[in-house]
């Protein structure tokens, strides 16, 4: 496995690759649900990238850029063990440096949800993921469905300016209380800890009411807020049932419905969804 630390070394790396490329982009921190979308991409492309590098643009002035957790050591052993062949780290210097100024704004799906509450995110988001599709080229890109609104930016933005990649979403990692595996999470004490699934449980409690045949969306905004309420440390940004694609909100389920959450515990902010009737 190779660190590559510029754009230029990365350029050179891929012109010399003959088979397909896959692109696994992260903020490091590494954890299994990382290490499912290598796994994924080492088992279809014949030569990996991976990126990290925490995006400054993606955070707003009171989101904690300086404290994101970061531990270089670590994820260069796990991707390394991995089979990864080359991991881009660069230096924010080198992704926007002096007199950058071009970003790009994917319109009304960026807009809702974490759009509300984390202003010009998805700008950052989508500004950064071209910049690495461009560097890199990957035949393929692989991103987790636990952030479902950044996989419907990536789509617009990969439909929107014709760009020539494959976007691969796998299934959102938890651990055994169905808590999705996040760089956020160790963050939480242990009594946050033990309030966390909450947001699993009042998923889980959707699934079960589209089972029993309920498709009016106000009745799954009502009974999961009901339930997440009742934790005492959770408190809710928001509950929503909306269109997987568009992420317009639903009154009535016809075909496949987003159902997904963001939920306060303490001072840390977990989002999570399920997507239902998508088969
Ligand atoms: P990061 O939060 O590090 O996540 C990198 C990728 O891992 C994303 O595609 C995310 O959806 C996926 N992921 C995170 N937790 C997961 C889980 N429990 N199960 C499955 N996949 C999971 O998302 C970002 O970084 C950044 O916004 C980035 C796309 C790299 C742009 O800066």
């Amino acid at each position: 496995m190779e660190v590559l630390r510029t754009i230029a070394a990365v350029r050179a790396a891929r012109r010399a690759v003959a088979g397909s490329v896959g692109l696994v982009p992260t903020m490091g921190y590494l954890h299994e649900g990382h290490l499912a979308l290598v796994e994924a991409a080492r088992a279809a492309d014949d030569c990996l990238f991976v990126s990290i590098f925490v995006n400054p643009s993606q955070f707003g002035p009171n989101e904690a850029f300086a404290t994101y957790p970061r531990d270089e050591e670590r994820d260069l052993e796990l991707l390394d063990a991995a089979g990864v062949d080359y991991v881009f780290l660069p230096e924010a210097s080198a992704i926007y440096p002096p007199g950058f100024a071009t970003t790009v704004d994917v319109g009304a799906v960026a807009e809702p949800l974490e759009g509300k509450f984390r202003p010009g995110h998805f700008r950052g988001v989508a500004t950064v993921v071209l910049k690495l599709l461009q560097i890199v080229r990957p035949d393929r890109a692989y991103f987790g469905q636990k952030d479902a609104q950044q996989l419907a930016v990536v789509r617009r933005l990969v439909r929107d300016l014709d760009l020539e990649v494959e976007v691969v979403a796998l299934p959102t990692v938890r651990d055994a209380n169905g808590l999705a595996l996040s760089s956020r999470n160790v963050r939480l004490s242990p009594v946050e800890r033990e309030a966390a699934p909450v947001l699993w449980q009042a998923l889980s409690l959707a699934r079960e009411i589209w089972t029993r045949g309920a498709r009016d969306a106000e009745t799954y905004r009502r009974r999961l807020r009901e339930l997440i309420d009742a934790e005492p440390l959770a408190r809710i940004d928001y509950v929503s049932v909306a269109d997987p694609e568009t992420l317009e909100e639903l009154e009535r389920i016809k075909g496949a419905a987003l159902i997904s959450l963001a939920v306060r515990i303490g001072e840390v902010r977990l989002i999570d969804n399920v997507v239902l009737g998508a088969d």
